[in-house]
């Protein structure tokens, strides 16, 4: 009997094409919803963002692997896994494009009011009564990144176009990359309190959690924008729809919530002051195409008994 290898991240995510990869060597079965009855003999799972947490793992006994569709794992309980022998892969790399990109569209979006835009043409243009909705220039406006790793660095890239001032926060300096595109490292502090925009690009850790909240929207500009492509979690978001009713910043424009979907009766969604689309940064098709590829390379490795290619850092040691 050949090896059964769940997809729970859905078949635009993994199309036939793509599973073509790996059905020489493994049953793949795709699962939606509440799959724990498909977990006693799965050998390996290709997964979406749901929790794979101990509980899950301890209905997995012959798991080898969570390849998991996406470059964010924080969704997975990596530690557990380590334990009990189980490879984690992500997707790193082919979706820094299509997210940096996401980002700038809803900087830009939010900046230059194109929802509002779209509305007015539709149904106020025609009746010449009401004035257009104007919005701000991007040059010469502060960007402040939190985090630049691979796609902080891709939308530091296009922010030379925009001929914004680019300065960020990471844990980790990047001297090259500040030199060639000109970008100033600065303390948290100095970001939140000189930024137009803020733009979030950092994982979601123990250490990053929460850690956007009152205190830090106080010391924001009143006139800034708040921007998350990462994980909803990294900010407060009870305390950012507060911030955002209670004009402390500017407006904020999200792809990520703590909950997802975000319940359609949370507070924040009546907000005017927001731009939103729901988790869509890698949503294109060649990208979920790319990240579905690595995801086959990684399990057919496993199958066929080698290290997978995409392991992440924390398993740099495992198994070597
Ligand atoms: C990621 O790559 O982690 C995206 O958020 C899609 O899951």
């Amino acid at each position: 009997m050949k090896p059964k290898i769940l997809v729970s991240c859905g078949k635009l995510n993994f199309p036939d094409d793509i599973a073509d990869m790996i059905k020489p060597l493994a049953e793949i079965v795709y699962v939606t919803g509440e799959y724990s009855n498909e977990l006693k003999d799965a050998s390996g799972i290709i997964a979406g963002i749901e929790p794979i947490n101990q509980a899950f793992l301890e209905k997995a006994p012959k798991l080898g692997i969570v390849s998991r569709h996406g470059v964010g794992y924080d969704s997975v309980d990596f530690e557990t896994c380590t334990k009990r022998g189980i490879f984690v892969t992500h997707t790193p790399d082919v979706l820094s494009d299509a997210v940096a990109d996401l980002t700038w569209a809803l900087i830009l979006g939010w900046y230059r009011k194109i929802p509002q835009a779209d509305k007015y043409t539709r149904e106020d243009w025609g009746k010449k009564q009401k004035g257009f909705p104007f919005g701000w220039d991007m040059p010469a406006k502060t960007l402040g990144l939190l985090g630049l790793g691979r796609i902080g660095a891709e939308v530091v890239k296009r922010g030379v176009g925009f001929r914004v001032k680019m300065i960020y926060h990471d844990v980790v300096r990047r001297q090259d990359f500040e030199e060639k595109y000109g970008i100033t490292y600065v303390s948290f502090e100095e970001l939140l309190k000189t930024s137009d925009i803020v733009s979030i690009h950092v994982p979601l850790i123990p250490l990053t959690q929460g850690m956007i909240g009152r205190e830090q929207f106080l010391k924001m500009k009143k006139t800034a924008l708040i921007v998350n492509t990462s994980r909803g979690p990294v900010i407060n978001q009870k305390e950012l729809t507060e911030a955002l009713e209670q004009k402390l910043i500017a407006g904020a424009a999200l792809d990520v919530y703590e909950v997802e979907p975000i319940p359609l009766g949370e507070k924040l969604l009546r907000l005017d002051n927001i731009l939103v689309t729901p988790h869509i940064a890698s949503a294109t098709w060649e990208t979920r195409h790319r990240m579905g590829e690595r995801c086959a390379e990684s399990v057919k490795a496993y199958l066929e008994g080698k290290r997978p290619p995409f392991v992440i850092p924390e398993q740099r040691n495992f198994k070597l």
